[in-house]
């Protein structure tokens, strides 16, 4: 059921701030403010190292995490596609935690990739929507995301909630290493707590999304930047994009547009920037200029103060609450994934079915 609204795909947006909450419910004690994954049967002080396999959007969770994991437990962590990760000999030594994420628990090359993890002795976690499927009955331990069912091919919600998850596990990971004390956690606890009501805020841009989708819609090409756990969002915000209104686009890491990609700009290509306030800002405000400096046409999202220092010479802005770094992916999927909707609403695709894609992908 759709409820009031035009598209599965919109009701998911929608219901992300209620199932973010819903999510972080199962792995946040709030009076203590600290994290609590369940209870497993190995122990987390002796992960040594991380991989990450995933597909699509789940694997943008894992580069995602890599930021996290490493900053927070200062753990290596190794992130790739599961087609590539199962045909390439990967080492895994003891103490590697292998992790996948999916949505459906079905997707074939992730499902192959956690058996191969398996049965080369790693331990494995989940991070996992549908709690009946292959995926959540292999694993070592299920953390599941709790976004219900998931209609839209264009994954949303369980995106934002397997981020959640994903901020959790890096928390668990840092305080099982010795790496953040009480403190810092409750910090941290407390940006998680504030998620869902800030992801509310960034809804609130819905209409003057829909307003300016308009000036995309007629392109042929559109490129992404970002850059820390940005760049992840860059590449999610193309892959919503291309699936769903059939526009050519491409996330890059803004350091990387002066390497090959910069040659595309012309006032024909529009860059959306997703650069929220930060150390991370001023470097990617420069290349956003150097973009500028040759024609681009820039839509910038950021808050209130990036605009404010950023915002003159671009074609839109999109005003984000100001948020803290860490679930920064978690607010900044809101415009991305409202920008691929509104373009795909103009040109009259079929938003839940876009063509050639199934809901969940069981053959290799
Ligand atoms: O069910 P899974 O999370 O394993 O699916 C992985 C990808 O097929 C999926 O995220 C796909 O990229 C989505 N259609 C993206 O919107």
């Amino acid at each position: 059921d759709k409820g009031n609204h035009r598209h599965f795909m919109l009701k998911e947006i929608y219901e992300q701030p209620v199932v973010v909450a819903q999510t972080l419910r199962s792995y946040i004690r709030p009076v203590e403010q600290m994290v609590a994954l369940p209870d497993m049967a190995f122990d987390l002080a002796a992960v040594e190292r991380v991989v990450i396999v995933a597909c699509g959007t789940a694997s943008y969770v894992g580069m995602i995490g890599k930021y996290w994991i490493e900053r927070f437990a200062r753990l290596p962590v190794e992130v790739d596609v599961a087609s590539e990760f199962r045909y390439r000999d990967p080492v895994l030594p003891p103490g590697t935690l292998g992790v996948v994420v999916s949505q459906s628990g079905e997707t074939a090359d992730t499902l192959a990739a956690l058996r191969h993890m398996k049965e080369s002795g790693v331990t494995t976690a989940g991070i996992i929507n549908v709690p009946t499927s292959s995926m959540a009955r292999e694993v070592d331990l299920l953390l599941s995301t709790h976004a219900g069912p998931e209609i839209g091919v264009a994954s949303t919600k369980a995106f934002t909630c397997q981020l959640a998850v994903m901020a959790a596990l890096s928390v668990n990971l840092a305080r099982a290493k010795g790496r953040l004390d009480a403190e810092q956690e409750r910090a941290v606890v407390r940006a998680l707590i504030a998620a869902p009501e800030t992801i509310s805020a960034a809804l609130a841009y819905d209409e003057a999304i829909a307003g300016m989708a308009g000036t995309i819609a007629g392109a042929r090409d559109v490129l992404y930047l970002g850059r820390g756990p940005e760049y992840p969002m860059a590449l999610e915000g193309a892959l919503k994009l291309k699936e769903i209104s059939y526009i050519h686009a491409e996330g890059y890491a803004s350091g990387e547009m002066k390497h090959g990609p910069i040659a595309l700009i012309d006032e024909a290509v529009p860059l959306i920037v997703l650069a929220p306030s930060g150390p991370l800002f001023d470097k990617t405000v420069s290349n956003m200029q150097e973009a500028q400096a040759r024609g681009a046409q820039v839509v910038l999202i950021s808050d209130a103060a990036g605009i404010a220092q950023a915002g003159e010479n671009t074609i839109a802005t999109i005003e984000m609450p100001e948020v803290h770094p860490l679930i920064a992916p978690l607010v900044y999927a809101v415009p991305v994934q409202l920008l691929a909707y509104h373009v795909a609403v103009a040109k009259g695709t079929d938003v839940d079915q876009p063509r050639n894609l199934a809901k969940s992908v069981t053959v290799e």
